[in-house]
């Protein structure tokens, strides 16, 4: 008798065994968002009729759903094929709790066709390399060995870590084994600060989490999947780009792939603080408000917040949705600030659970074209930064790449960065809150994503969510920007709204922008784009004098701009190579870059509402766009630093005019 079976969920199922004992195609689904299972036969078979086991669908929504299935891409199926898995939750402060670190080295095994996870006819296999080696009774032996494969170092992107992986793009596998004791009372979190693009995690053979996205954290419960002595993680991670990813296809930076930022466990109490915003109330300048949620809290269960510095103790009930409100006087509260950027430890208690974190206290708001920090207008005097390390070049991921970067922006005199253009390494904002630098932090959604594509819609939110998340508790960052120089299209304007109002619904007290392409007619310059009316505050991306028009032109610039808000220069700049001389017209030279900055500081001083500046770029950052030998090698060169730490002569020009206030109007 020979049966076809395509099951997408194999567990106790005898079910399909009846449909398969009648020669059918089987098929046991599993909505995993409606936690229901269906013993399917198509419905068109006349052996088998249709049966549910838990709810009823109208059976046009079981043609569709099977139609749908037949579609899913490959990796969804697989998700689907995994027992259940609850999508991955995010604790925030995870670098103020207890962790188990699993950073270090990682065995690893390339897979360019996704061998370990599907069979040569693209079917997910049931014994794939998330088995780490275990060879089924009678099944086939193993074709691969992590303890044999090689090692790659985590928190590291694999680009800059083989030579041979420097252009790679697909599935990387990663295995690591640990040893746990778990502990009565205790939930474990697998954390991740960031893998790009895609992560499948398996913890002892058993899915445990999928995520999408390069540069936001995520926490996978593993309580369940752990066992005391020896256990083991295995992830895949896939960087290929994706048409309806975010970021999409296109972009001008390297797509590093891998674990890129920390990884461990996290160890909570039954109840514990898995999100909150402590923050100043605009218009006061002693007045905290704000919420802690609580997972797993009873409601009416008590939670306090105490800041010793402050005399400050207060107690608060969990409501019905886990939440506690706040607001209360700290008389004696510094506000946080670039010349003051004041830390205060807070205590958040609820339960068994006790989070420390370091929290500055500060307002930003709009007032007309002013920027308003703690109540008084402010020029945002910084620049571009991408999370590119210097010297070693790759993903910036610890605390020496972070105060070099950093370190520069003070050393040119600047109060703030524009992080482009992806949450970067919680290390940076931490760092930010520190030296007292304001910033501005954006999601990936660049260029031109499938802006009428509802699925990337919701992939943008979830990576906003996720940004916003975690960095709720930095005073540094001021702005939260939604997309960068997207083309100006109905749908792009719907779904970057939607971006916008996401953005002040789950974080009303900060500022939200974008960075915005300009138009252009002869020497007017216009900044009218139609999402302009929803920001708080309007970035503008601008190349005079390199891509368009020569240095001198910034000075005939005619600026028309149709919004009466605040306005930031996100972007203008121009590649020069370090140590490349010649004359001030002749590209790639710093004299030609030097000349480009003089007439730009020229023109922006006569922009009367420009409150900020970010120019491209502080280094050189690797590009898979910029090829030309000699000059370029594969980086873009719009740095005022070279990627070996080299200052270029704008880098003093700007250094000059950041020193000696000569831009930047507050009035
Ligand atoms: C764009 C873009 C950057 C890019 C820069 C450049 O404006 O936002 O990501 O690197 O231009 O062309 O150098």
């Amino acid at each position: 008798m020979k049966t076809y079976r395509n099951t997408l969920r194999i567990r106790g199922d005898d079910a399909a065994m009846e449909c398969a004992s009648k020669e059918v195609f089987a098929t046991t689904v599993e909505i995993i968002s409606l936690k229901q299972k269906f013993i399917i036969c198509p419905w068109f078979s006349r052996f088998c009729p249709v049966r549910r086991t838990r709810a009823s669908l109208p059976l046009w929504a079981f043609a569709g759903y099977l139609f749908g299935m037949s579609i899913l891409s490959a990796s969804a199926q697989a998700a689907i094929q995994e027992p259940s898995v609850a999508p991955p939750t995010l604790l925030v402060a995870v670098d103020h709790r207890p962790t188990i670190s699993l950073n270090g080295d990682w065995h690893t095994i390339v897979d360019p066709y996704g061998t370990g996870l599907y069979t040569f006819h693209g079917k997910l296999r049931t014994d794939g390399y998330f088995m780490n080696g275990y060879q089924a009774p009678g099944g086939e032996a193993p074709e691969y060995d992590f303890q044999k494969s090689p090692v790659l170092h985590v928190p590291r992107d694999w680009n800059t870590q083989r030579e041979s992986l420097f252009f790679y793009e697909g599935p990387m596998w990663y295995e690591k084994d640990f040893s746990y004791r778990r502990k009565p009372g205790t939930r474990v979190f697998f954390h991740v600060g960031a893998a790009n693009y895609r992560s499948y995690v398996w913890v002892n053979g058993q899915k445990v989490c999928e995520h999408e996205g390069g540069f936001t954290p995520f926490d996978c419960e593993v309580t369940s999947r752990l066992k005391d002595g020896g256990n083991f993680i295995v992830m895949a991670v896939d960087n290929t780009r994706l048409a309806d990813g975010i970021p999409t296809l296109q972009t001008d930076w390297w797509n590093y792939g891998g674990l890129t930022r920390d990884v461990s466990l996290v160890e909570v109490p039954e109840q514990f603080i898995d999100d909150f915003d402590l923050h100043l109330k605009r218009g006061t300048q002693t007045v905290i408000e704000g919420w802690v949620h609580v997972a797993g809290a009873a409601p009416e269960a008590q939670t306090t917040v105490s800041i010793p510095e402050l005399n400050v103790n207060e107690a608060a009930k969990v409501g019905t949705d886990g939440r506690a409100t706040f607001q209360f006087e700290a008389t004696k509260l510094e506000p946080w600030s670039p010349e003051h950027p004041r830390l205060y430890r807070v205590h958040i208690h609820p339960g068994q659970d006790d989070l420390e974190d370091e929290i500055g206290f500060r307002t930003v708001e709009v007032r007309g074209t002013q920027i308003l920090l703690n109540g008084s207008p402010i020029f945002l005097r910084g620049v571009s930064i991408h999370a590119e390390a210097p010297y070693r070049t790759g993903r910036a991921n610890n605390d020496e790449d972070m105060n070099m970067l950093l370190g520069w922006v003070h050393e040119l005199g600047g109060n703030y960065v524009r992080l482009a253009h992806y949450p970067h390494d919680e290390r940076m904002t931490r760092l930010a809150d520190r030296m007292g630098i304001l910033v501005w932090s954006e999601i990936p959604v660049y260029w031109a994503v499938e802006f009428d594509n509802p699925a990337v819609l919701v992939k943008a939110e979830q990576q906003l969510h996720e940004m916003i998340r975690r960095d709720r508790d930095k005073a540094s960052i001021v702005l939260w920007s939604v997309a960068n120089e997207t083309p100006v299209t109905p749908a792009r304007v719907e779904f970057l709204k939607a971006l916008v109002a996401k953005a002040h619904e789950q974080d009303p007290a900060r500022l939200v922008t974008a960075a915005l392409l300009v138009r252009t007619e002869g020497m007017t310059k216009i900044i009218d784009d139609p999402l302009g009316e929803a920001l708080d505050v309007i970035g503008f991306n601008e190349y005079i004098g390199w891509y368009e028009h020569t240095p001198e032109d910034a000075d005939k610039t005619v600026w028309k701009i149709a919004y009466d808000k605040p306005l930031i220069v996100s972007e203008f700049g121009g590649d020069a190579k370090y140590g490349l001389h010649g004359e001030p017209d002749t590209r790639w030279t710093e004299e030609y870059q030097a000349n480009l900055y003089r007439h730009q500081l020229l023109m922006l001083r006569g922009i009367r509402q420009l409150r900020g500046m970010s120019p491209w770029i502080l280094m050189d950052f690797r590009s898979p766009r910029r090829p030309l030998p000699g000059i370029q090698d594969y980086f873009n060169r719009k740095g005022l630093i070279s990627d070996q730490g080299e200052k270029k002569e704008a880098f003093y020009i700007l250094q000059k005019a950041y020193k000696e206030g000569t831009i930047g109007e507050t009035e």
